[in-house]
């Protein structure tokens, strides 16, 4: 496993993250659930990442129990997010809710979920453009004051935003944001896969590489395409629709024309394209299932070069 620092946080965090969206963080899931973590702390990862709003709670529920059988709660790097819309059984989203208040309520609720007293990294899951950031960040740098989190970033919010925020952080002497979490996959996907999320365009990387900002990428095998699998958590039609583009089969075919030649399948290749960005990178994989997540902890053996990575995205 490879490791990076974050904002001097006292933990470093291992460059592939676990996600924690599939339906093993759930009810009746405990015993698969065991057997994943164990295999990706066997493997020297630390970094989990959940939130308020997965499973309607279920996955913070299940990583909380997973935390208390197995007292290991010192060697992970924690992750969870706030402040996502509430969400009907229908899948409908309610209004944004992004204020101070709902930052304290949910990161309290998640923290008593989790059975902790503080994550590691704590991320705003959705941006509301008409909410002013000032008393965001305030209310971030008063809970990372008060032990509840460690660092703190944004998901899915604008470059743009991003910078407004930590101006206004610098302005008044205060931290501000230092991750930025959007979708990054080898293949792109033709529309949002996941409503309302943003994926890391062209001048989104080039603004982490001018900075070396870290980004936590999600979505990092374009939920199961970059294998060409069916998978649990995704239909094979949800999958085809956001990224069975002409351009995204012929990324997938140049993958796994380059992962032959080095006995790596076109998944580990696609996401050694993520894991190799000019920027410090955490690259989120969501299996529910061991075998898969030793197939994508495989990605570390490949180092790719920039006329690989250009290839590979349909540069040369
Ligand atoms: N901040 C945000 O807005 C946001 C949005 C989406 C996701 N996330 C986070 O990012 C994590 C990862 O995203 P994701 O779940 O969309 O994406 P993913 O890792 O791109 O895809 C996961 C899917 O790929 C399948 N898969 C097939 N072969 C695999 C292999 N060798 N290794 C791993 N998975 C394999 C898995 O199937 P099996 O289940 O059969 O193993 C699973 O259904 C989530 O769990 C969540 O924590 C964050």
């Amino acid at each position: 496993m490879r490791y990076l620092d974050i904002n001097r946080e006292p933990r470093p965090v291992s460059v592939i993250g676990l996600g924690t969206t599939s339906t093993i963080f759930g009810p009746g899931g405990d015993d698969r659930v065991d057997a994943l973590i164990a295999a990706f702390l066997e493997a020297g990862g630390n970094c989990i990442d959940t939130a308020h709003i997965y499973g309607m709670g279920q996955s913070e529920k299940a990583l909380g129990r997973w935390l208390g059988r197995s007292g290991r709660r010192d060697e992970v790097f924690l992750v969870t997010k706030g402040c996502h819309p509430q969400v009907d059984a229908d899948g409908r989203f309610g209004p944004p809710r992004m204020s101070p208040e709902a930052i304290e309520g949910d990161l309290s609720e998640s923290l008593e979920r989790l059975g902790t007293d503080h994550v590691d990294l704590y991320l705003l899951h959705r941006d509301d453009e008409s909410v002013e950031f000032g008393p965001l960040i305030e209310t971030l740098n008063a809970e990372k004051e008060a032990g509840r989190i460690g660092a703190f970033g944004a998901s899915n919010w604008t470059i743009d935003r991003i910078d407004a925020a930590n101006r206004y952080a610098a302005d008044h002497d205060l931290e501000g944001f230092t991750v930025n979490s959007p979708g990054l996959s080898l293949a792109r996907p033709t529309e949002m896969f996941y409503p309302g999320t943003l994926f890391a365009d062209d001048s989104t990387r080039r603004w982490h590489a001018d900075r070396q900002f870290p980004m936590l990428a999600w979505s990092t095998l374009a939920a199961g395409f970059a294998g060409g699998t069916t998978t649990e958590a995704s239909s094979v039609d949800e999958v085809a629709r956001v990224y069975f583009s002409d351009d995204n089969l012929e990324r997938r075919r140049r993958a796994e024309g380059l992962g032959r030649d080095r006995g790596l399948t076109g998944l580990q290749v696609a996401l050694a394209f993520v894991l190799s960005q000019p920027f410090p990178m955490v690259a989120l994989v969501g299996p529910s299932k061991v075998p898969n997540l030793n197939e994508a902890l495989g990605a570390l053996e490949l180092g790719l070069t920039e006329q690989e990575m250009a290839y590979l995205d349909l540069e040369g």
